[in-house]
């Protein structure tokens, strides 16, 4: 289970970003985090990863345990070493490099058998991948890339992964593919937290929903609560086009609403 606890995240010393935040991934479930742009989501997993110094960031209070042990004192190489795998947002994969190298980098501490036995299991779940395996990266198309970062990550063999708008501006039937791929990882094992704008794909494949607003987590729920949930969907996560009429502050529904246009 990974846990955090009232989490306060500070930038460059002055700037509050994380106002304390509080999530919990059950050990084996699919957890969506769910926000407009800005809320704080890439910032918690900065948090859980390590990355936030780097960023001139720090955690001003609160934890993160992962199945009860600390981890929020670790850097990257050690949260990775204790379980935790992270696809960056934005994808970040080795442009110049060969599908195959980039696969190797994401478990370079391992021992050799560890890393082809690894490999097999990456290109196994991402057939397409291991078509292309010493094809340059950056001639993926952006679905592939994804792949790729998500295949990366899984080279260290993570029991918890942590994904960053992994449907991030690709074609909706490329972002069923990662649904669907996201769900099989998961199903093999491991644990996911969802960092999401895309609320509905989150939600479909989640046990559970947080949504984030400036800082703070303002609704936490089952997933399938915040899916049916009218008020949550049109106020929270603006997955309806009229209505708009039904709340005194239209321009507060208005501002929710840009989240998916
Ligand atoms: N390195 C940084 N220095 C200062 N402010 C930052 C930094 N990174 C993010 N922020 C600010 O922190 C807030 C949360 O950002 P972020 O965690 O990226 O949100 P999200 O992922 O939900 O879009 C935003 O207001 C953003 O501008
Ligand atoms: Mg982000």
């Amino acid at each position: 289970m990974l846990t955090i606890e009232n989490l306060e995240v500070v930038y460059e010393d002055v700037i509050l970003v994380l106002k304390g935040v509080s999530l919990t991934v059950p050990t084996g479930s699919i957890v969506a985090l769910l926000g407009a742009n800005g809320a704080g989501k890439t910032t918690v997993l900065r948090a859980i990863t390590g990355l936030l110094d780097i960023h001139r960031g720090e955690i001003r209070k609160g934890t993160i345990t992962l199945n009860g042990d600390p981890i929020h004192h670790l850097d990257a190489p050690k949260t990775v070493a204790a379980g935790v795998g992270q696809v960056m947002e934005g994808r970040r994969i080795l442009t110049e490099f060969t599908v195959d190298e980039n696969l190797r980098i994401g478990a370079h501490t391992a021992d050799r058998g560890t890393i082809e036995a690894n490999l097999d299991r990456v290109y196994t779940t991402f057939p397409v991948l291991a078509d292309r395996r010493k094809g340059v990266a950056g001639y993926l198309s952006g679905g592939e890339q994804q792949m790729l970062a998500i295949g990366r990550a899984l080279m260290a063999e993570p029991t918890f992964l942590l994904l960053d708008e992994p449907s991030l501006g690709l074609a909706p039937l490329i972002v069923q593919q990662i649904r669907d791929l996201i769900v099989e990882i998961n199903e093999q094992g491991t644990s996911v937290l969802l960092v999401e704008q895309n609320a509905n794909m989150a939600l479909s494949i989640s046990s559970h929903g947080y949504i984030m607003e400036t800082g703070k987590i303002v609704m936490d729920k089952p997933a399938e609560v915040l899916r049916d949930d009218d008020d949550v969907r049109e106020f929270y996560l603006g997955l309806r086009e009229e209505g708009a009429t039904s709340f005194r502050d239209v321009k507060h529904y208005k501002r929710r609403k840009r989240w998916l246009s």
